[in-house]
Order: C-alpha cells, then sequence, then structure tokens
C-alpha cells in the first residue's frame, strides 16, 4: 500500500454513501456506451476494475456469464454488494484489488471494465498493462474517464480544481494521452465516443463532508477563471444562485490482439 492508495481508501471510506446515490455514477449514458461497445452474448466471464459502488458491474451482470467486481475500498464494495443483493443479482463476485496489481491468472477474462476511476490511479501504464495481461487474446477492454480537453492550461485547470475538490485525485489524461497509452500497451482501439457526464450542481458536488466552505469558495472561485469562451467545454450552465457543470468524458474500446 503507498500513500496515493491510503489517500484513496480514506477518501471514498467517507463518500461510500454519496457514491451510492450518485447519479452521475447510477445513470450517465456512458453505461450504455460501454454496453454497446462490448455487445455482450451472455457468456462472458467479466473483470470490473474499480467498481466503486457496483454500477457498472449490475449494467453488465444480466448480459454476461459472470463478473468480478474489484476495488481499492472495502466500503465502496460493501455498498456495491448491499445494492447488487436489493437489485436480485446473483452472478457478481466482489473483491478487494488494486487496478495496478491484479490478483488474477493472465487471459483469464473475456472482457474488462473500468468507469470514472483511472483519474484516482496512482500508475496508469501499470493499470493498462495488468488489464492487457489478465484478458484472454482477443478479449476487450472498455472504459470511460472523466478527461481534460487538449489545452495545457486547461488540463493545469481540471487537475487543479479536482484536487482541490478530492485530495485523492491524481490526474486527468486528455483522449490524445489516453490513446497513445493504450497503444503502447499493446491493445488496438476500436471506437471512441466523446461525451459529458451528467450536469451536476456545483454545490452538490463540491460541498462534500471534509471539505470546509473556504475550501468550497476557493474551488467555485477558479470555475470564475474560465473565460466565456470555455465555459461550454464544461456545459455550465447559471440558475439562481447556482451552477451546473459536467466534465467531459472520453469512452474507448480497444481489444487485445489475438497473434495465435
Ligand atoms: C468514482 S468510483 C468508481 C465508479 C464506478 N466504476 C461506477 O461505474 O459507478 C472510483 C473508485 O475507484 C477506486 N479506486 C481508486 N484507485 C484505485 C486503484 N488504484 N485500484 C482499484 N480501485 C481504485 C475507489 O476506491 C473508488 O471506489
Amino acid at each position: 500500500m503507498n500513500q496515493i492508495h491510503d489517500a484513496v481508501r480514506q477518501q471514498f471510506s467517507q463518500h461510500a454513501k454519496y457514491y451510492a446515490q450518485s447519479k452521475v455514477h447510477s445513470e450517465g449514458e456512458t453505461l450504455g456506451v460501454l454496453v454497446d461497445f462490448a455487445a455482450p452474448n451472455g457468456t462472458e466471464e467479466v473483470l470490473d476494475i474499480a467498481t466503486g459502488t457496483g454500477f457498472t458491474a449490475f449494467a453488465f451482470a444480466p448480459k454476461v456469464a459472470h463478473v468480478i467486481a474489484t476495488d481499492l475500498t472495502p466500503a465502496m464494495l460493501d455498498q456495491a454488494e448491499a445494492l447488487a443483493g436489493e437489485r436480485g443479482l446473483q452472478n457478481i463476485d466482489f473483491q478487494v484489488a488494486s487496478a495496478e496489481a491484479l490478483p488474477f491468472e493472465a487471459e483469464s477474462f473475456d472482457l474488462v471494465t473500468c468507469r470514472i476511476a483511472p483519474h484516482h490511479f496512482r500508475d496508469v501504464p501499470q493499470f493498462l498493462s495488468e488489464t492487457y495481461r489478465v484478458l484472454r487474446p482477443g478479449g476487450l477492454f472498455c472504459m470511460v474517464d472523466s478527461v481534460c480537453p487538449e489545452s495545457e492550461r486547461l488540463i493545469e485547470w481540471q487537475n487543479r480544481v479536482e484536487k482541490l475538490r478530492d485530495h485523492s485525485h491524481v490526474w486527468g489524461y486528455p483522449p490524445s494521452q489516453w490513446r497513445e497509452m493504450i497503444e503502447d500497451s499493446g491493445f488496438r482501439i476500436e471506437d471512441e465516443v466523446h461525451t459529458h457526464n451528467a450536469l451536476q450542481p456545483f454545490s452538490w458536488w463540491a460541498d462534500r463532508p471534509g471539505n470546509s466552505p473556504e475550501r468550497v469558495q476557493r474551488i467555485r472561485a477558479a470555475f470564475d477563471e474560465l473565460s466565456p469562451e470555455e465555459e461550454p467545454i464544461f456545459a455550465i450552465r447559471r440558475a439562481a444562485g447556482e451552477f451546473y457543470f459536467a466534465w467531459p468524458m472520453y469512452c474507448v474500446k480497444a481489444r487485445k490482439p489475438d497473434l495465435s
């Protein structure tokens, strides 16, 4: 375990109930994109990495043979297991695991999914290398993450804002860097979708236990640094003292080549 993993566990243990109720996570359109990418036929053995409170695992479970849902934070897995029970899903197993050291044999899965989590990972190339290792030849890796625009200024801005709000945020990349890292790991990219997550009210997003009113004010002030031309990139809408925004999301379908 290392400092980043400790920060992730501390942060997500504190907020496990928030994630269990989050519409961005339970309903976002990116769940449908992942299912469309994978087009499951009912026989797949699936690994969902950083499952959080389980929504990606739940989207796949009725359409595949079996899902192993892993996460670094036991408190998130507890929420996921309870929600799976409420939904009557019986083909999901839950297991604590780090994305950078997957406790599975090589070539064990037909499909690996990971949604709205890699920006918390200490070592993304290691996560990609582990994903490649556990996939069968010809298997699919389908991922969604919040990404930054292709602009040095906005990459710095978005990562600064995310870290102010959540100290377990590590780094959000622009799509061009994701492409490069995924292809460098040996995958072939077959499809991409660029979208936004669901609009979220700033105060719901920023004002969480552990963030003082002063910190929330600093995060709010950071949004004022955006120019009128930059605001649409984050889908900013203002209404009655509140504002709403959405991060850009990158969805990618990549295949481990079958070289046999
Ligand atoms: C926003 S939640 C994931 C949301 C979920 N995938 C979904 O679709 O609703 C982020 C999760 O990443 C997990 N996480 C962060 N770093 C991790 C790592 N290195 N290995 C495994 N899980 C990690 C956290 O514990 C947290 O549960």
